[in-house]
């Protein structure tokens, strides 16, 4: 199923109003904002995931920055400066209730993770970043995501977890 995901940007006259993953608060904002995020203000691209005419599922992306303090590996922190580090923020993602479990999340994330890797070569990256809710940070972690340095200690129970994976994990897998 997943391979006949097409991806490609959220388009001004895609219908979202009867997309629904299951989380209320991300269908409103597939359903109101990502457009206007887009079209108007641009904060963010949404890419779209389109199975069979309908729409399957969204990520959306944003151009970001981190400390170096947060990121996960010792090794990697000694090598960067001490300045802003550019990253990819995933900011939202959903895959509608009838299509979940079918791939549909997985291939939006690579194609999240190949965005990064053009990010890289065109503006320079050195991860990715997302805010993951509790339920999906299992998701994640199977794609190699790890939480961000100290952030497990004081994160409130049911609280999303801030987690990274490095470009040269996602060019290496890629
Ligand atoms: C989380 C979500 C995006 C996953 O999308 P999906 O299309 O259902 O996932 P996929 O079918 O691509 O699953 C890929 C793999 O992840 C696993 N997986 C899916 N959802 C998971 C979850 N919540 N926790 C752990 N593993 C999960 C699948 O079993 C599959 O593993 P496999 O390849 O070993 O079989 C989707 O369930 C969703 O939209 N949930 C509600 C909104 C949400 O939580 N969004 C994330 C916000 S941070």
């Amino acid at each position: 199923m997943a391979q006949l995901a097409e991806i490609r940007p959220l388009a001004r006259d895609d219908n979202r109003a009867d997309f629904s993953c299951g989380q209320p608060e991300l269908d409103r904002f597939f359903e109101h904002y990502a457009g206007q995020n887009q079209f108007k203000l641009h904060l963010a691209v949404t890419y779209v995931a389109v199975v069979e005419g309908r729409l399957a599922g969204f990520a959306t992306v944003s151009v970001a920055s981190m400390e170096r303090g947060s990121v996960p590996s010792a090794r990697l922190r000694r090598r960067l400066p001490s300045y802003p580090l550019p990253v990819l923020r995933l900011a939202r993602l959903g895959v509608d209730t009838r299509f979940q479990g079918l791939g549909v999340g997985r291939s939006l994330l690579r194609h999240v993770l190949s965005l990064a890797v053009e990010q890289r070569t065109k503006l320079g990256c050195v991860g990715v970043v997302t805010d993951a809710k509790p339920a999906a940070v299992a998701f994640y972690e199977a794609l190699g995501f790890v939480p961000l340095e100290g952030v497990r200690e004081g994160l409130l129970l049911g609280a999303p977890l801030p987690m990274f994976l490095a470009i040269d994990a996602i060019a290496e897998a890629g």
